[in-house]
């Protein structure tokens, strides 16, 4: 069979339309388009052709939490020596904790806290899983043995006597019986006087506003270094109310509660 011309030409014709639209269609259509994000021709034609291969979109990164695991044992033997150096390393903190690690300011009382649970602070402000614009440069230069001998060191000295009792003022209920429909264990199963859990400080002996501006924090997730989320699970749950009374209750003053100054 012979061609004519006309028959080759419109198929060239046809040729030619084909190409130009699947260039068109495939390769400049997609990478005309920047939200699309393309890096080159291979991703253009997979995207015009409906293969989805673009990573999904970034989610944000997850807050830095903590990276201490507590033991039931950890630094249960402090010897007199770590207790020595921790004295000595603590001058420095004495401006804001006071000389005998009792604030007078808004900075937290350390005297007699458990030895883990300050411990575990600094090595989070150290990590950063928690910070503090005032705290946070202090930790820097500390070692992991400079921050055993200071635990240590604040543990061992005498705790204040429990304003709380002196005042012989009842508990309030979200402190005594917690809130169980809300999940909220009574604050004593954690953090002594009922139990005393590992990595759960002692309470007593911060001011008001210390106190409710952690469990605040905790509430928004500002401090967000609490194991499996147990103090920001509670604080998220209590009302302003309870913070409010808890603080004062733990802080043993009368209110009401002075704002922080920042
Ligand atoms: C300039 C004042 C200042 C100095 C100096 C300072 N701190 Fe602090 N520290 C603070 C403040 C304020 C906080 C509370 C931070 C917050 O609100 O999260 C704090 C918190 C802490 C906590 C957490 C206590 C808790 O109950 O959670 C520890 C532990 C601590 N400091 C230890 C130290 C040690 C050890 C030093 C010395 C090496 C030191 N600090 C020096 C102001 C200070
Ligand atoms: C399930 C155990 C648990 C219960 C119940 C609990 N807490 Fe806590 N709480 C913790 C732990 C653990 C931490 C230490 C978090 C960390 O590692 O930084 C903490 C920290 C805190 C702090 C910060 C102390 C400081 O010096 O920085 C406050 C304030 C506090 N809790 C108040 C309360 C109150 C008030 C209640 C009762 C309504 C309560 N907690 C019930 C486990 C508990």
């Amino acid at each position: 069979m012979k061609r004519d011309g006309w028959t080759s030409a419109s198929i060239g014709a046809t040729a030619i339309v084909f190409v130009v639209s699947a260039v068109v269609g495939f390769i400049l259509l997609p990478l005309a388009q920047p939200h699309l994000g393309l890096t080159g021709l291979w991703d253009a034609i997979c995207s015009a052709a409906g293969v989805v291969s673009r990573p999904s979109p970034a989610v944000e990164a997850p807050q830095k939490g903590t990276t201490v695991v507590m033991t039931p044992n950890m630094l249960a033997s402090a010897d007199a020596q770590s207790i020595g150096r921790g004295a000595t390393l603590a001058h420095q903190c004495a401006i804001c904790h006071g000389p005998a690690g009792i604030s007078r300011a808004d900075s937290p009382t350390l005297s007699g806290q458990f030895a883990p649970a300050i411990y575990k602070q600094l090595k989070d402000f150290k990590t950063g899983a928690r910070v503090n614009a005032v705290m946070s440069p202090f930790v820097v230069n500390l070692s992991e043995q400079d921050m055993v001998d200071i635990s240590v060191y604040y543990a061992y000295l005498p705790r204040l006597p429990s304003p709380w009792r002196t005042q012989d003022r009842p508990a309030p209920k979200i402190v005594a019986s917690g809130a169980p429909l809300r999940g909220i264990a009574p604050c004593g199963s954690c953090h002594g006087d009922l139990d005393h859990k590992v990595g759960s400080p002692w309470l007593g002996g911060q001011s008001a506003g210390y106190f409710r501006g952690q469990l605040r924090n905790f509430a928004s997730a500002d401090r967000h270094n609490d194991i499996n989320e147990q103090m920001r699970t509670i604080a998220r749950r209590m009302t302003p109310e309870e913070i409010d009374e808890a603080a004062l209750y733990y802080s043993g003053e009368a209110g009401p509660i002075q704002p922080l100054p920042r």
